[in-house]
């Protein structure tokens, strides 16, 4: 019997300061711990024929967070999108950002960009990354999208459909099947609200740097556990 996947898989990457915490390290290593187990689970997932990983990088709300802490972020982002991603553009995986432009550094932007046009042709799977992401600013940028084509006679209300607002949010993918929250916090934080309508919630309590291939098995365990039934029987 064919084996029951999710198609689209959310990581809210939790507890990476709390890592650290109880190991006596700063924030910041914990950050690099999370960042250095991301490849081979990434990898892991797609060996796994799940093609579309969406991940909350960086929230609208984490620019509030010192500013040592919030500078050493854009770093490793940096360095992730000029290095350490490079396998999975081996991979043939398109990687692709959603959230806002603003307060995002120009050399992180420019990279984010790059990043996306030399992984546009990548059939393999899809790898979106949340970073100054807010799902209620999501639904709010979408808003004033289809607002400006409606004010500027490009499209009818009554042309205004499910469709519609599907290719106005910030990426146009499928509903997230499963999101998974590391750390053991209950709570979706703002994280792809309109994606994640029916998804499968599960909250482990390892925190994000111990989330290895062996732990999103059993989470995948889990999610084949649950029965779904999008509002029906
Ligand atoms: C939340 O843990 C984690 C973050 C705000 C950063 C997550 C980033 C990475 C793992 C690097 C990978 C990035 C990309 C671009 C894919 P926390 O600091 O809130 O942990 P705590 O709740 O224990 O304090």
């Amino acid at each position: 019997m064919k084996e029951v996947l999710p198609y689209h898989v959310g990581i809210i990457m939790d507890g990476n300061g709390r890592w650290a915490v109880e190991r006596g390290l700063s924030r910041s290593e914990g950050h690099q711990a999370g960042a250095e187990n991301l490849e081979s689970l990434l990898c892991h997932i797609y060996d796994r024929h799940i093609p579309y990983v969406s991940l909350y990088a960086f929230s609208t709300e984490n620019f509030k967070r010192a500013e040592k802490e919030v500078s050493f972020l854009m770093n490793l982002f940096l360095d992730l999108f000029q290095k350490k991603l490079v396998k999975l553009k081996k991979l043939n995986v398109q990687i692709l950002f959603s959230g806002r432009r603003e307060n995002i550094p120009e050399k992180v932007w420019l990279a984010m960009k790059k990043l996306e046009e030399e992984t546009k042709e990548g059939n393999r799977g899809v790898l979106n990354i949340c970073l100054n992401y807010g799902g209620q600013y999501e639904i709010v940028d979408m808003t004033k999208k289809i607002v400006s084509l409606a004010l500027s006679g490009k499209l009818k209300v009554s042309d205004i459909t499910k469709e519609k607002v599907e290719e106005n949010l910030y990426q146009n993918l499928p509903p997230l099947d499963f999101v998974i929250r590391t750390s053991g916090e209950k709570r979706i934080s703002n994280f792809m609200l309109y994606q994640s309508a029916y998804a499968e919630y599960y909250f482990p309590k390892v925190y994000f740097p111990d989330f290895d291939c062996e732990e999103f098995d059993k989470a995948i365990l889990e999610f084949q556990k649950r029965k779904r039934r999008f509002g029906g029987n």
